[in-house]
């Protein structure tokens, strides 16, 4: 029988963790985190964070083989297993600053595992790091254990997508194990992929070597976030020929050979990850002395930004050029629909631009609290606490939000949102009243058979008749 500990009780850590508890009830799996806040949270029925049947496959195995903990040591002496899954955000300072990946806390997680272990482990980099971090975390271990400890080291990322984070767990596309290529490095792949065999066809659990499998991590989100540039990109061209990007997506998608997944255009793809692991291919590329590769991956980011910022110039522009002490309601604040996560979340870009032109904002929000708004808004680069008092409002109610609005502007796809009383919204509002659909998830048609003035990305801003209309 093995024993798990996962470093880290965040987004990836924990739902990965209770689902492996929930599938294996005769392995006993400790999180534990520096955060007390956060261990305190997942011990409670309030967890800290917002997934769709997280609550139920807690509730189901904790205190039974899943338990949640600031003993980090004592976790580690007792583990077999030792995922580490904690953050590796984009370099703030120093060199790569705004790239490369900041791996402290990887770094800091692997000294706490060589300095407390009694046993050998099988160390599991979970994290989304930069290729060959596995080489560093093994010196990092080898210099300092003890004895006849030995670690073996796998690179095993995760794909799960936050919002349907459970589902994708526990059906899996595929699970990457990568180790080195010796006999122990075999033994321990296997060791891990016993786990996940318990509820994954072996067929899915792929072994590879661990530098692939590291840098597959990188790759897919790559892959998957230069659609949605794409996608976007179009939708610029869309918007001055009067082409529709929702029709060219679906012409596109039904192309066996392109798929209809993620060429949904948007105001720009946020989370925590996309940017950052995109980032830090750029990085890779640059330090490998492949600036052409780098220039390629970094368009895709570019791409976003242009996006975004275009978004918000076009409320200004149709808002008569001017957006001063008028009201907009920002309908979504997550980064994506079916989770409370902001990191990255395209409303804060925009948002900041409706601040600096003196917008005042109300935001609503199905999942996001005020204190987290705050938070992410009160920032360098974003605005000041004196503007975020002035200017900014959080409303548990959107038809509050929208009251005396100028505008609603919808910057997360939250099913709720297409579903509200446009009418009683538009009674309420100034007039003429625009609706911004950053998301396309609304009906423009009946939007503008109220009287709402409606603007959507990738779309010609009211069809008129015409060749094909
Ligand atoms: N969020 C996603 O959708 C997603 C998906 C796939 C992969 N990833 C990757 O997984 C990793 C974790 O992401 P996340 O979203 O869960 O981050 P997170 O910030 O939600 O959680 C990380 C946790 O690690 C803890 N931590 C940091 N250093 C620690 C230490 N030394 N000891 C104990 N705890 C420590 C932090 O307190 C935090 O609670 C990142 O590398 C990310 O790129 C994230």
């Amino acid at each position: 029988m093995v024993k798990i500990c996962c470093i880290g009780a965040g987004y990836v850590g924990g739902p990965t963790c209770a689902v492996i508890a929930l599938k294996c009830p005769h392995i006993p799996v400790t999180i534990v985190d520096l955060n007390q806040d956060r261990i305190d949270a997942w011990n409670s029925d309030t967890l800290p964070i917002f997934e769709p049947g997280l609550q139920e496959v807690v509730t189901q195995c904790r205190g039974r083989n899943l338990f949640f903990s600031t003993a980090i040591d004592d976790a580690i002496r007792a583990a077999d297993i030792i995922f580490v899954s904690v953050n590796t955000p984009t370099k703030k300072n120093g060199l790569g600053a705004g790239f490369a990946a900041d791996l402290a806390y990887v770094e800091a997680a692997t000294r706490r595992i060589a300095a407390v272990a009694q046993s050998s482990k099988i160390v599991v980099e979970k994290s989304t790091v930069p290729c060959r971090t596995a080489e560093s975390m093994r010196r990092i271990l080898e210099a300092n254990s003890r004895d006849a400890i030995r670690f073996e080291i796998l690179s095993n990322p995760e794909f799960l997508a936050e919002g349907t984070a459970i589902a994708d767990l526990m059906q899996p596309d595929r699970i990457l194990i990568g180790s080195l290529p010796t006999p122990e490095g075999r033994k321990a792949q296997h060791v891990l992929a016993d786990v996940y065999a318990e509820w994954v066809p072996r067929p899915q659990i792929i072994t590879m070597n661990l530098w692939s499998s590291e840098l597959s991590k990188l790759a897919a989100n790559a892959l998957l976030a230069q659609r949605i540039s794409s996608i976007n990109a179009l939708s610029a061209i869309c918007e001055a020929t009067g082409a529709d990007v929702d029709e060219v997506a679906y012409a596109c998608g039904l192309d066996s050979r392109i798929g209809p997944k993620f060429l949904k255009a948007s105001v720009g793809f946020g989370g925590s990850c996309f940017q950052k692991d995109i980032l830090n291919l750029v990085y890779l590329s640059e330090s490998l002395h492949l600036p052409e590769v780098a220039q390629y991956w970094k368009q895709v980011v570019d791409l976003n930004e242009y996006q975004k910022r275009r978004f918000a110039q076009s409320v200004v522009s149709r808002l008569f050029n001017t957006i001063t002490n008028k009201r907009l309601a920002v309908f979504g604040f997550a980064f994506k629909k079916n989770t409370g996560d902001t990191r990255e979340s395209a409303a804060i870009a925009v948002i900041a631009s409706f601040l600096n032109e003196r917008a005042h904002v109300h935001i609503h929000d199905p999942e996001v609290s005020a204190a987290q708004i705050e938070l992410e808004l009160v920032q360098p680069g974003v605005c000041t606490q004196a503007v975020y008092d002035a200017q900014v409002h959080r409303f548990a109610d959107p038809y509050e939000a929208a009251k005396d609005a100028d505008a609603i502007v919808i910057c997360t796809e939250w099913e709720q949102f297409a579903q509200l009383d446009y009418q009683r919204l538009y009674d309420s509002m100034h007039k003429p009243a625009f609706v911004f659909d950053g998301r396309l998830i609304l009906d423009a048609p009946k939007l503008r058979q109220i009287g709402f003035q409606v603007e959507v990305i990738g779309k010609p801003a009211a069809p008129k008749p015409g060749f094909n209309a």
